[in-house]
């Protein structure tokens, strides 16, 4: 399944985010508020269990999230969105895993991976704001499936088709979530028009 929240808020956000001469704390303000607006679209199908409650006037049944959410994001630039979900869904347990993509083959590398025990039972949210070859994204969910987890979705901001393609192909089974389907990659391998190096463009390196 792929999503394409494209509500105006957040189209309008993304277009502050694209511009060349956006700053660092332009950047990152958007991509928070970005995160919060697509976090409640992407909860909208989270399971939820009756409870017996009882308010001041009487008696009733109320509903509570009935699945631990765990929110992965894929180091750096995934850190960015996490506290924009949190915000939402203030229990999430959160896991780390850290990937770069070597500038020259565009394989993506893992450095570091660590996430909360019982991943089978809960739903995990892999955030990352590219999804440009798709490699980064690939091997992430692989890791967190051989953890045992079995209700994955990706959150993306930005995505290029070949990458949804390649997460479609290798991982049917997760709902992935983006804010835009931009056109192509460029023989760098950044997405276009996409909006450059997001880890760059949130902390301000180079
Ligand atoms: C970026 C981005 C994704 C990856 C997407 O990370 O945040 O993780 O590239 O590209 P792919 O779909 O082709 O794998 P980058 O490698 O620049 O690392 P960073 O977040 O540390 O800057
Ligand atoms: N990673 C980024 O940060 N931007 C792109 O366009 C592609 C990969």
């Amino acid at each position: 399944m792929l999503e394409v929240l494209n509500h105006p808020l957040i189209t309008h956000k993304l277009t502050q985010m694209r511009r060349k001469e956006c700053g660092t704390k332009d950047f990152r303000e958007n991509l928070d508020e970005i995160a919060e607006l697509m976090a409640y679209e992407v909860c909208r199908d989270l399971p939820t269990n009756p409870i017996e409650i009882e308010t001041p006037v009487a008696k009733c049944t109320g509903y509570e999230l009935s699945k631990e959410v765990v929110i992965v994001p894929i180091l750096r630039a995934g850190i960015g969105l996490l506290d924009g979900i949190r915000r939402l869904v203030p229990t999430a347990k959160v896991g780390f895993i850290g990937m770069y993509r070597d500038e020259t083959t565009l394989e993506p590398v893992e450095y570091f991976a660590k996430f909360p025990s019982h991943l089978e039972d809960a739903i995990v949210m892999v955030v990352d704001p590219m999804l440009a070859t798709g490699g980064s994204a690939k091997d992430a969910i692989a890791q967190i499936k051989k953890r045992g987890a079995k209700n994955i979705k990706l959150v993306c901001l930005v995505a290029a088709p070949e990458g949804v393609k390649v997460i479609q192909k290798t991982h049917p089974d997760v709902d992935v979530y983006i804010a835009a389907l931009d056109d192509h990659l460029n023989e760098q391998g950044y997405i276009v028009p996409g909006l450059g190096d997001a880890g760059d463009r949130i902390f301000g390196t180079k």
